[in-house]
């Protein structure tokens, strides 16, 4: 009974530990606003600058967000969850201020013809979510049009694997890497071919890698690294028979 008692706080104390050195000083909230896209549906959230395609079959589902120019750089946000709630607006905010965790899928494009305090929300500096629209109405109202929003950095819970799917041809393969869990966003990724060592792939967009070494006709290995700098390694995740369209699941970040 003692030890059980030990163990668990250990194993608290051991989490708790991991998400401060994770998280830093992204614990706290911080303040933004919100606005929705895509329609009730969320169809028009489909495709999108981090490249996922149809984010319904590769497990997203509707609890996405666009992410403006100082949050999204450059793509290496993609992934990444956000925890967001709407504060400091009675008429607007649902009642409770309940919070939604989304993933970043997609990019909210500067408009230089339109203020940052009047349509140019995502213009720079200003970090603004653009979240789908049933991710938006489970914190504020459809009439709130835009809220202002608090929102921190939280671990992703993904079901199952990493995803690796192979694009590209023999000479240039892209490999998109989706349902990443831990903290989400992958900032280096790397590739090993059953012949070959490990080769470090470029971010070519959003999620999407590349690299332009032969590796067709060898199994496939992967290196995923999150913003928090840790990595995983799914061994041989791609058998040597794969082809270009094709997915493979790999391990999990926990
Ligand atoms: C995005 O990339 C461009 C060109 O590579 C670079 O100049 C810019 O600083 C990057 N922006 C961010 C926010 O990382
Ligand atoms: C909260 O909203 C009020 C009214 O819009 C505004 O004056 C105030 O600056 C807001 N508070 C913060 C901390 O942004
Ligand atoms: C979106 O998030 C909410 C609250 O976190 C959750 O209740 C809901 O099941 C999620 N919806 C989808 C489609 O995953
Ligand atoms: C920028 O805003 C203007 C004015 O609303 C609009 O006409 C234009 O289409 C917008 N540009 C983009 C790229 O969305």
């Amino acid at each position: 009974m003692d030890y059980c008692i030990a163990v668990g706080i250990f194993t608290a104390l051991f989490i708790f530990g991991c998400g401060q050195v994770s998280f830093g000083q992204l614990n706290g909230w911080n303040q933004a606003h919100a606005t929705f896209y895509g329609g009730s549906d969320a169809t028009g959230t489909m495709g999108g600058a981090c490249g996922y395609g149809n984010l319904y079959t590769q497990g997203y589902g509707t609890n996405t967000t666009a992410l403006s120019t100082v949050l999204f750089r450059n793509g290496s946000a993609c992934g990444g969850c956000y925890e967001i709630k709407c504060w400091n607006e009675t008429q607007w905010c649902n009642a409770g201020n309940p919070s939604v965790v989304v993933t970043a899928t997609n990019f909210c494009p500067p408009n230089a013809s339109l203020p940052s305090d009047n349509g140019g929300w995502c213009n720079v500096p200003r970090p603004h979510f653009d979240m789908a629209e049933p991710a938006f109405l489970q914190i504020a109202k459809f009439r709130a049009g835009i809220v202002p929003v608090l929102y921190r950095r939280v671990r992703c819970n993904k079901q199952g694997g990493i995803h690796f799917t192979m694009y590209g041809n023999q000479w240039f393969n892209l490999v998109l890497i989706t349902n990443v869990g831990g903290v989400g966003d992958v900032v280096a990724a790397s590739v090993k071919g059953s012949k070959t060592g490990w080769i470090k792939m470029k971010r070519n967009w959003g999620q999407n890698w590349e690299c332009d070494t032969q590796l067709v006709g060898q199994s496939l290995s992967f290196q995923v690294t999150t913003s928090d700098g840790t990595a995983i390694v799914s061994y041989s995740a791609a058998p040597s028979n794969w082809k270009f369209g094709q997915t493979f699941n790999g391990n999990q970040f926990h």
